[in-house]
């Protein structure tokens, strides 16, 4: 593997009635409170009230920024950046999924500089400083609750971008499985694939000798994909809603990428895709890994799917060349997801041939080749994307 230095400094905070833990954790940082929370769930399953009621107990002043967007845009970071510089907020308190969150690590970076928010997304400029937050978990899928990157869209020139820094690490994450009791079943499939997606982006790297970390990475496959069917037989199970909360995060907390870089590239093309058609995260996911897959395979990294389809999808490999192996092991993937109900193809978002081009294109805006298992460029894209429709 290759050298490396790991620190994350977010507080995990995790289990039933840990929202106790709230006005102590938010007492550290200053009592002018920012709430960022998204299109209304956490009014309706009594997540907020509850949140507010915690409040009272340290008298602090709250603020609230409603309405962010799944897929959040810098339009509304920008609002929140303003209430922030106004007002004087001194925390900001993310309740939510990784929408949320994202833009709460925005806004807390924008509130501390006058660069625009949007030259720090899309790299121009770097974020210097950032308001404290923290963060109510209501949905497991992305792991931004421990971790310091964020995605921003633009809808001015639809283009979605990834960006972090290193004061964007929530102080803590506060994660009550049974706060993910009311996320639909939709939303609990796209949140499993894209917590897989992380795990199987880790899992296409170039270093040698990381046979824990493998192992690390094929756990949390195998254990996200014994709970789904179950999960999604039984929303408000408490032992599948945590097992899938603590896999979310550890999917994408850096633990299981240590001493390698992971490949991104589904990412970079999934991106591109909700940047033109504004489709969930997780459902993109479920259509273009697998044939990400099927693109970049070849001889020389055959052995790599091969280890993945006998561990974690069984395949028998007596008898057949690694090849085979690998491409019964990347049909499985496919078949588990249609199995939980994910999308497979771009039909499913009325997604069609006319929008490849222009998709193709902001896969390479920030770079002209992405990918670090395999580097691809616009054609490759182009290839992906058509093998998607
Ligand atoms: O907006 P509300 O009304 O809260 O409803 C949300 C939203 O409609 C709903 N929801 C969340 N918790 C709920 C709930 N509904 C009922 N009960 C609850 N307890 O779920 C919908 C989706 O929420 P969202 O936050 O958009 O989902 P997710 O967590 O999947 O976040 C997706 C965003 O994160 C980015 C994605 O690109 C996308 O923009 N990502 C962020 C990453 C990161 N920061 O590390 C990495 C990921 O790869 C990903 O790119
Ligand atoms: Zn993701």
């Amino acid at each position: 593997m290759e050298n490396f230095t790991y620190y994350n400094p977010t507080k995990l905070i995790f289990g039933k009635g840990q929202l106790d833990k709230l006005p102590k954790e938010v007492d550290q940082y200053g009592r002018k409170v920012l709430l960022v929370y998204g299109g209304g769930s956490i009014k309706r399953n009594g997540i907020f009230d509850n949140v507010v009621e915690k409040l009272k107990e340290i008298d602090a002043n709250i603020f609230e920024l409603g309405g962010v967007e799944p897929n959040p845009r810098i339009s509304t970071v920008r609002k929140g950046i303003e209430i922030c510089k106004q007002e004087g907020i001194e925390f900001l308190l993310a309740i939510g999924g990784g929408s949320t969150i994202d833009c709460t690590k925005a806004i807390a970076a924008g509130a501390k500089t006058d660069i625009d928010m949007w030259d720090i997304v899309t790299k121009k400029a770097h974020a210097t400083d950032a308001l404290p937050f923290g963060t109510v978990l209501t949905l497991a899928a992305t792991g931004s609750e421990m971790n310091r990157g964020s995605v921003i869209t633009n809808w001015e020139t639809n283009e979605k971008h990834g960006w972090g820094s290193p004061y964007t690490s929530p102080k803590f994450s506060i994660l009550d499985p049974t706060h993910t009791f009311s996320v639909p079943r939709d939303q609990t499939i796209y949140g499993m694939v894209d917590m897989m997606s992380h795990v199987l982006e880790h899992y296409f790297h170039q270093a040698d000798n990381t046979p824990i970390q493998d192992r690390f990475c094929e756990s949390v496959l195998l254990t996200v994909m014994e709970t789904a069917p179950k999960l999604l037989q039984d929303l408000e199970n408490y032992d599948y809603r945590e097992t899938i909360m603590l896999s979310g995060t550890l999917a994408l907390n850096d633990m299981l990428s240590m001493g390698f870089r992971g490949d991104w590239a589904t990412h970079n093309l999934e991106h591109a895709v909700s940047a033109v058609h504004d489709i969930p995260h997780g459902g993109g996911l479920a259509i273009i890994f697998p044939n990400w897959m099927k693109h970049v395979l070849d001889d020389d990294n055959a052995s790599r799917f091969k280890q993945l389809a006998v561990r974690v999808f069984n395949v028998d490999p007596i008898g057949k060349t690694e090849r085979e192996i690998a491409l019964e092991g990347i049909d499985k993937l496919r078949e588990f997801w249609n199995s939980i109900g994910a999308p497979s193809k771009f039909a499913d978002y009325a997604i069609d041939e006319s929008s490849i081009e222009e998709m193709a294109d902001k896969t390479v805006i920030a770079r002209p080749a992405y990918g670090n298992f395999k580097q691809l460029t616009r054609q490759d894209s182009v290839e992906i994307f058509r093998a998607s429709l």
